[in-house]
């Protein structure tokens, strides 16, 4: 686990992040703090659909703002909701995170500050790449 990253200032971009999302169907508002490489964080909110299966989730909003912004390397993600036992990325995310860091240092927080710390590679050991796509 990286011990370098500063996961309370995450922490609380996060939930400031988790104050933007759109989630009006499953009433389950999830935020995300990013931190690349170079020093960025990049937040994001869950954004919902009436059609259900159009939902992005926190993190992917996450990654995906930090992408346009030209960073593609990151040491550690925070992910809050409002929940006793903190939520952790669902396996979508765990994917979509796989793409840029299979190594990602992930920080979980939930209602009073209950947390905690996984990696990457622990939740999703196996992840669908490149060698496995051509193989
Ligand atoms: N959600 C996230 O934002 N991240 C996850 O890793 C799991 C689920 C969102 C999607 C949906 O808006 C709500 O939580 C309930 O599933």
């Amino acid at each position: 686990m990286d011990t370098q990253v500063n996961w309370k200032s995450l922490e609380e971009r996060a939930w400031v992040a988790r104050e933007r999302a759109y989630a009006p169907y499953s009433k389950f508002a999830v935020g995300a703090a990013l931190l690349a490489d170079s020093g960025e964080i990049f937040t994001g909110c869950n954004v919902e659909n009436v059609s259900f299966g159009l939902t992005i989730c926190a993190e992917q909003v996450a990654v995906s703002t930090a992408v346009q912004a030209g960073c593609r390397q990151f040491s550690g993600i925070v992910v809050v909701a409002d929940t006793e036992i903190p939520a952790i990325p669902c396996g979508a995310c765990r994917q979509f995170l796989a793409e840029f860091s299979p190594a990602l240092a992930i920080f979980c927080v939930g209602r009073g500050g209950v947390h905690r710390t996984w990696s990457l590679s622990a939740l999703l050991p196996l992840p669908f790449d490149r060698i496995t796509k051509a193989s």
